[in-house]
């Protein structure tokens, strides 16, 4: 408690009052003897830095529970209506040891921060040419992103499956040359909106240029060319359609 009076350069009375208000709220957990932030302190801290930077307005309905995010609409300053994305990664142990084995001593806040910015990163390096919202923003473990009005792929009915499966292909071309492979392609992953392919979920990227890039990109391939097989008997080869897309 003294230590944390003299950071904030406040009485020891008063610093007792906001600890336990703070935790009141359950924005910090204490043991008795050590402080530390809960997850929704963290947040309270990057929605606060959101709204002071004049990004986030208002937070409007969850219109997504991804297995590793919760996703908002939000009103922006701007009076545009923006998506936001709270990386939490570090909320499904398993997956991250499974899926990032060299952040797993790290802790939560900076597994799901990191996850954000890695998002930013991706977004930022395609959006010029390839289909993806457009970034906003980011703070800690949030994203502001373009909202999509559109459907998951899995759950929209395509007329014509050939001309999307070929939208689909020609995007992930042109990622794989703007040096990026996106590594968790799905059905779920992608947004159509009317005759627009939107690829969407990228914190688990890797370069181009990474040794494992071919074997990441042949997965990603690989569902996606299963489900139009599933779905929608579409004749493809893994082969011809990687070809197509590396060279
Ligand atoms: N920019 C966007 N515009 C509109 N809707 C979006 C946008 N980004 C995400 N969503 C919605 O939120 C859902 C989850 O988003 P995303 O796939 O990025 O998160 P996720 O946590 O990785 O989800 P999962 O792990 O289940 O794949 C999407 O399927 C989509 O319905
Ligand atoms: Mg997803």
């Amino acid at each position: 408690m003294e230590d944390i009076a003299a950071f904030s350069h406040s009485s020891l009375k008063k610093t007792d009052y906001h600890i336990k208000k703070l935790a009141k709220f359950d924005l910090i957990r204490s043991n008795g003897v050590k402080y530390t932030l809960s997850y929704y302190g963290f947040d309270i801290l990057a929605l606060n830095a959101m709204y002071k930077k004049k990004i986030i307005r208002s937070i409007g309905d969850q219109i997504g529970y991804g297995k590793e995010s919760d996703i908002y609409e939000i009103l922006a300053f701007n009076d545009k209506t923006y998506i936001l994305k709270i990386h939490r990664e570090g909320f499904s142990f398993k997956k991250v040891l499974n899926n990032r084995p060299n952040m797993y001593k790290r802790n939560w806040f900076n597994i799901s921060t990191k996850s954000a910015l890695r998002e930013k990163e991706a977004l930022s390096r395609l959006y010029s040419s390839v289909s993806v919202p457009k970034p906003i923003a980011t703070n800690r473990h949030f994203i502001v992103l373009e909202k999509i009005d559109g459907t998951m792929l899995k759950y929209t009915y395509l007329e014509d499956p050939e001309w999307f499966f070929e939208g689909i292909i020609n995007e992930i071309r042109k990622s794989y040359h703007c040096g990026i492979v996106h590594g968790d392609l799905s059905e779920y992953n992608i947004l159509i909106d009317g005759d627009r392919v939107v690829l969407i979920d990228w914190p688990q990227f890797i370069y181009s240029k990474e040794d494992m890039a071919d074997k990441i990109l042949t997965r990603d391939i690989k569902k996606i060319v299963y489900y139009f097989i599933r779905k929608y008997s579409l004749n493809k080869e893994i082969n011809d359609v990687l070809k197509k897309i590396k060279d």
